[in-house]
């Protein structure tokens, strides 16, 4: 019996969804019912069915099924949220069963657990459940519970997603995302555009025309599966060029590695005439106008867009707030794009891409090529296994206020190495365990998260179901696990189950035995200590002492041992002579102390065939990798950003400096930091460049002082550097406190002198380790003081505007500062000051030197300094100050800068603790391949320097060659100066800003730039690796004004 609310849309009634014309339902009950001989014991089956002609049970004769609200067309295609999918199942002891839901889709969802509840007589007499009498009250947690199936690198015929959309509503999920077109191949029809697939598809016939996708989306509609089709751009486009080549850049240009590559490669716009760049700034405008121009099409049509999330993170596009934005790197992305408002679609690769696994789709020639990637292992390997897919939290990370904003999630089924043959087992029962997460939560109703324990059988049993039911799914067991031993009581209907003896907790009992085992060990053990205490001589007692740390050492070890080639192996040992390998520990400190670093971590890496980029050693019994390889800076800063943070160690370290600031914090704290700061270095606020103006002038007339002999000639070689830290910290307190404090003039600034001084005594604190606990902290704490006492006044500045005054005042923009936009957000002064302090730390010593280096490679070669200014003059001439654009357009200025920041950049050795038992991907096993285990707490130092200057990955890497940004790209992850990831640099367009503006404006007004450095160093810098790196013996330089003569103060 049937009482549905109905409307009709695209010839569908709600009434003909799913099940609701009532043959279907009948199909799967009867035809494709379970037998559960594998759910009881074995050769049990007869003991839990009834039996046949039985009559103690009751039979089910009416099933009532009530829709509460009405269908309308948007019901079809609802919008996230739209529709209510819940639905009552009841099934009472005289055999009633009734069904209520306020939609066709609720209803279609309580018919599929209804038939779930069900199984087939061995002898087919009918049908029975063990689950009755029975009230279901369920509605789904998420929104949007998707899958994405990739139909371009493969082609399916129409009946192969159909049958995937079947699986799809066995599994209430209620979205299919087609990822309809890619470089590989076009099979989707366009009648405007018919050559796309008549010349893209992979073969006349395998593609899909407008009658079979509606043919698709009907079938889904009345599934409750809403079909949606991606059109991925602007990567993932080569396929176009078959039919129109004129619109495709570098489509198979050589050497591959170069141009292509799955997302978008820049250098692919170096070959488009209309571009000619692969500069971001030029890029992303444009990538910005695509992405509006799609974007009011599709609204103009009533559907909304979707991006990913590269789009927002890496080309921080503005986007509309109805766009949802699909996370796939981490959860730290979902994070980031819900603190910016925006609603996200969760899905992240290391969990949900079911391709992965599968190895390498590309071939390798017997050679190099052949051994850097053997054993082959693809990108995202090793295989997402079902327990790993079900541990996945769509929400973990989110900030609860902003839980709201994802949607839901997908798998991902990408099938560079899946087709129609082995569809189904590649995609289920995976997909149907991320089924679960998506419908009932990670956790549940207690907030613990659910466990495998329960969900193992549950899932084992919708296996047999769907195979029952066509869909060729993997068994998610051995039938000797799945075989236990369930209630026979009653017949037709029977009670709920219970499993008190099924394999599962007969494992956890022996966990139990032997938990109890462990526990008498111990008690022994005080009595011989007891006894050894009573009979022992001094002596014997020392070895005994001695004998007992051995014991523990080695324990250790050996714990740790386990613990490492369990998650996956070592890596090479670095290089060590002495025991407990203390030359390691004295090597590092005489590297610290002399301004060895680099020569220290060479030292590390080299070994007699050649370096090893990632090594370890275990000075004093800890153990610590050492890495410069890309793929593991990449894993530890992205790919598994939160089993990797700065570590409470260093919390300790520098709390008294940077408080819990965004550098001193991770995860949630972290988060929170940046998501207050990160909305002040918005493009509006890094382009206004008047604050550089005003110091610039006053660095130029400095310059001309100290650059003048007393006989008032120009070119006297002085300290460029040293100028320019008075400098930036000048614009750095403009920029944050709205008053500078003026060092450039007054070189006896107690403020600046305290900084320094803090700096200096922070760095020793940092770099003693576990011994730092003696580094003596009175002069650290008196500077500190001086600091603190300096930062305050302008706090209670800021916190005496109302709230209503800093928003008027941010409008008026007149004097309005970095501390007035945080104190709109905080009143907390310690957040306020250790924002400050850690900003101002940041901005501050990074740009100066830069800028230092910059001047101490081209004050070396005329010919650059030449270059450079004919491009300033090209673009702004000798006296216009430049704009934020000009400086963006100067190609020659910015490769200069690029190429600064990879021979020098400013945070050279940079550490990261292991927060959790993990894992590097590179480095272990004998070919230097595979992963590498690393227990909880293991520190890993990575090098930006060693990695950018590595021979194999930049040719002729130790030249200072601007030029060759001009034809050569880093590849991903092998250029990272200011970081990569969720915590990349937050002011990596504010320092470009400043420090173009700075070699403009100077260019403009000096023509020459002459080093004196060379009598000085003969041309070997000293790398002074502190806080940052900077110049040991300072930049020592001569300017001459572009007047020539002598040195005028204009
Ligand atoms: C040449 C100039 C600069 C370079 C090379 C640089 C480099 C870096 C690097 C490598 C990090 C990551 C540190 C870590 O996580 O261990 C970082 C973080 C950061 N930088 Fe910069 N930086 C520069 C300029 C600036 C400027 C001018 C500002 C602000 C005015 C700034 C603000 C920050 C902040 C707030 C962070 C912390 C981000 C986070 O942890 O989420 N930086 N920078």
């Amino acid at each position: 019996m049937v009482e549905a609310q109905t409307e009709q849309f695209l010839g569908v009634q709600s009434s003909s969804i799913g099940y609701g014309s009532g043959g279907a339902l009948s199909n799967t009950l009867f035809k494709s019912s379970l037998i559960p001989w594998k759910l009881v014991a074995r050769h049990e089956l007869a003991k839990f069915e009834p039996a046949v002609n039985s009559n103690s049970g009751v039979s089910i004769k009416v099933i009532t099924i009530i829709q509460t609200g009405k269908d309308n067309s948007t019901s079809y295609k609802p919008l996230d949220g739209e529709l209510d999918e819940s639905y009552n199942l009841t099934i009472s002891t005289n055999g009633d069963a009734r069904i209520t839901a306020v939609s066709a889709v609720g209803i279609l969802h309580a018919l599929e657990t209804f038939t779930q509840l069900f199984y087939l007589h061995s002898s087919g007499n009918g049908l029975y459940t063990n689950m009755a009498p029975v009230a279901i009250s369920d509605a789904p947690k998420f929104a949007h519970r998707g899958m994405n199936l990739d139909v371009a690198r493969n082609w399916y015929p129409v009946q192969d997603i159909k049958r995937t959309i079947d699986a799809l509503a066995m599994n209430k999920f209620n979205r299919m995302h087609i990822h309809i077109t890619d470089s590989q191949s076009w099979p989707i029809e366009i009648p405007a555009l018919p050559e796309l697939a008549a010349k893209g598809a992979y073969q006349t016939g395998l593609s899909y025309s407008p009658k079979d996708i509606q043919d698709i989306q009907i079938y889904g509609i009345l599934r409750g599966i809403e079909i949606f089709l991606e059109f991925d751009m602007p990567g993932h486009t080569t396929a176009i060029s078959l039919a129109y080549p004129n619109l495709i850049a570098a489509a198979n240009a050589h050497p591959w590695d170069t141009y292509c590559g799955d997302e978008v490669n820049t250098n692919t716009y170096l070959l488009d005439p209309t571009v000619k760049s692969s500069d971001k700034a030029v890029i992303g405008p444009l990538i910005q106008k695509l992405v509006d121009r799609n974007h009011a099409a599709l609204r103009k049509n009533g559907l909304t867009p979707i991006v990913w999330e590269e789009m927002l993170l890496v080309w921080n596009l503005t986007l509309g707030s109805d766009v949802i934005v699909q996370a796939w790197q981490s959860d730290e992305n979902v994070a980031l794009i819900t603190g910016q408002g925006h609603k996200v679609l969760a899905g992240n690769y290391n969990s949900w891409y079911l391709d992965c696994g599968k190895g390498q789709w590309l071939d390798f020639d017997n050679g190099a090529s052949f051994k850097q990637f053997y054993p082959f292992n693809d990108y995202c390997s090793p295989f997402k296994n079902w327990r790993l897919v079900y541990a996945y939290d769509p929400l973990a990370g989110v900030p609860a206020a902003e839980q709201h904003l994802v949607l839901g999630g997908e798998v991902h089924m990408w099938s560079e190495q899946t087709d129609p043959v082995n569809l189904d087992g590649a995609v289920w029962p995976r997909a149907s365990a991320a089924g679960e997460v998506l419908w009932s939560g990670r956790q549940d109703a207690s907030g613990q998260n659910r466990s495998q324990i329960t969900a193992s059988p549950r899932l084992a049993e919708m296996r047999e179901r769907m195979v029952l039911r066509g869909i060729q799914a993997g068994p998610v067991q051995m039938a000797f696990q799945a075989h236990r031993v369930v209630s026979s009581q009653n017949l037709k209907l029977l009670r709920t189950p219970q499993f008190p003896n099924d394999a599962r907790s007969r494992l956890e009992d022996v966990g139990a035995c032997n938990l109890r085992h462990g526990r008498k060990f111990i008690r022994p053990m005080g009595g011989i200590v007891e006894t050894v205490l009573e009979h022992s001589s001094p002596l014997n007692l020392a070895v005994a002492i001695v004998a007992v740390l051995a014991i523990i050492w080695n324990t250790t070890w050996l714990a740790e041992e386990i613990k490492v080639r369990r998650l996956g192996g070592h890596t090479r040992r670095a290089q060590t002579y002495l025991p407990f390998q203390l030359d390691l520990i004295g090597r590092a400190i005489h590297g610290t102390i002399n301004h060895r670093n680099l020569q220290t971590w060479t030292h590390w890496f080299s070994t007699p065939k050649g370096p090893n980029y990632t090594v370890e050693a275990r000075p004093l019994g800890r153990r610590l990798i050492f890495t410069a390889d890309p793929e593991n800076i990449k894993t530890i800063l992205a790919t598994q950003f939160t089993d990797y943070g700065k570590g409470k160690p260093f919390h300790e370290e520098w709390k008294h400096f940077l408080g819990d600031s965004i550098f001193t914090t991770d995860l949630d704290q972290w988060h929170d930091s940046r998501q207050l700061i990160r909305p002040q270095f918005i493009k509006d606020r890094v382009s206004d460049l008047g604050i550089f103006e005003e110091h610039i002038q006053i660095l130029m007339k400095q310059m001309v002082k100290e650059g003048t002999t007393s006989d008032g000639k120009q070119g006297k070689p002085f300290d460029i550097s040293e100028m320019l830290f008075r400098y930036t910290l000048d614009a750095a307190t403009h920029f944050l406190l709205g008053r500078s404090v003026g060092n450039l003039e007054n070189h006896e600034v107690a403020f600046a002198e305290a900084f320094g001084e803090v700096q200096k005594w922070q760095n020793i604190i940092a770099r003693s380790g576990p011994m730092n606990k003696l580094v003596p902290r009175k002069q650290f704490f008196k500077h500190l003081k001086t600091l603190n006492e300096f930062v305050e006044p302008f706090i209670d500045e800021a916190l005496a505007l109302s709230p209503e005054e800093l928003a008027t005042k941010s409008k008026s923009d007149e004097g309005y500062t970095f501390l007035h936009a945080l104190a709109a957000f905080t009143r907390d002064r310690k957040v306020l000051r250790d924002q400050l302090v850690a900003v101002l730390l940041a901005g501050r010593d990074t740009t100066a030197s830069t800028l230092s280096w910059t001047f101490y490679e081209i004050s070396q070669r005329p010919k650059i300094v030449e270059k450079l200014r004919e491009e300033i003059i090209q673009h702004v001439g000798l006296e216009r100050a430049p704009t934020y654009n000009d400086l963006k357009n100067m190609k020659y200025l910015q490769n200069v800068m690029h190429e600064t920041l990879r021979l020098y950049p400013s945070v050279p050795f940079n550490v990261r603790l292991a927060l959790k038992d993990t894992t590097l991907p590179r480095g272990g096993g004998p070919s230097g391949l595979d992963p590498i285990g690393i227990p909880k707490d293991t520190p890993i130092g990575y090098s930006t320097i060693i990695m950018q200057r590595r021979p194999d990955l930049t040719p002729d890497s130790l030249t200072f060659s601007p030029e060759r940004w001009e034809t050569w790209q880093p590849k991903p992850w092998q250029y990272i100066p200011f970081n990569g990831g969720p915590r990349i640099c937050i002011g990596q367009q504010f320092a470009l800003t400043e420090m173009g503006y700075t070699l403009v404006r100077l260019m403009q007004r000096f023509e020459r730039v002459e080093s004196d450095m060379l009598r000085r160093d003969g041309g070997n810098p000293t790398l002074k690796a502190e806080i940052v790196l900077q110049p040991g013996d300072g930049v020592f330089v001569s300017f001459y004004d572009r007047k020539g003569g002598e040195m005028s103060e204009k």
